[in-house]
């Protein structure tokens, strides 16, 4: 067994987790830190190495899912974060902070990675739309199973304003919506991606989706659509998927 550390940045809460490279399985339990204020690269690097002290049995590869376009190990956009993300190499920050190779990727690219491999989207093929719902609206499309990364089509307009300014789990919080009030914006964004996209299913997923049973018979019957199966760990797990799959090359 490889036991990999997986770190998710969220807008809230910086989460990590051992888990099983082989298995996707995460093994104990997931630990978490308050997100720096302003989600600087400073206070984001001493939050990491808080987190990665917790899990000394974890020495190999490390992956990080983070909020912002990804390529080749450097962030280009900062949407909820500090701007001076733009154009960060977060590879190098990341390596560097915790003394070990380090590997980067958009969070919702990692939590549909952990998905298509070992959660609700497994064996699917054709079009897979994994849609995360939190700070902002993150979105990872598969084909067959391989990745189309750094889609970012929280930010598509549908309707007057873009998806994740009406629909994200932290908007339903700061307006107080209920949950019709809050699925009747988000089958507005799914229909909009399914008109545009036409995925064969959709992975909801994000803090909300640990409260599907509460929210699942408001959404749309017109689309397939479920929830993520490794719920709140599905980030974690698709970092150290990432990370162990980057290290192999
Ligand atoms: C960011 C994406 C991210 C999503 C979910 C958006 O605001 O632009 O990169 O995947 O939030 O965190």
């Amino acid at each position: 067994m490889s036991l990999l550390l997986g770190i998710d940045y969220g807008g809230s809460f910086i989460k990590a987790g051992a888990v099983d490279s082989v298995t996707g399985q995460l093994v104990g339990e997931l630990v978490a830190v308050p997100t720096p204020l302003g989600a600087t690269l400073e206070g984001s690097r001493v939050a990491v190495q808080a987190l990665a002290l917790q899990f000394p049995d974890c020495t190999g590869p490390v992956g990080l899912a983070f909020p912002s376009v990804v390529r080749h190990g450097v962030t280009h956009t900062a949407a909820h974060i500090s701007p001076d993300w733009i154009d960060a190499n977060a590879v190098l920050w990341l390596s560097e902070a915790l003394g070990r190779p380090g590997y980067v990727l958009n969070d919702a690219d990692a939590a549909g990675l952990a998905e298509v491999r070992f959660g609700a989207g497994r064996g699917q093929l054709g079009k897979v739309m994994m849609v995360t719902f939190g700070t902002g609206i993150g979105t990872a499309l598969f084909l067959d199973g391989v990745l189309w990364p750094n889609t970012e089509l929280g930010h598509l307009h549908v309707g007057a304003e873009e998806a994740e300014i009406q629909a994200s789990a932290r908007t339903r919080a700061q307006l107080n919506l209920d949950w019709p009030a809050w699925c009747a914006r988000v089958n507005a964004v799914l229909l909009e991606y399914h008109r545009l996209l036409w995925p064969d299913l959709f992975i909801v997923g994000g803090g909300v989706s640990e409260r599907w049973e509460e929210f699942q018979g408001l959404l749309t019957p017109n689309l397939k659509v479920v929830p993520a199966s490794l719920r709140q760990s599905a980030g974690v797990v698709g970092a150290a998927l990432y990370a162990f799959e980057q290290s192999a090359h």
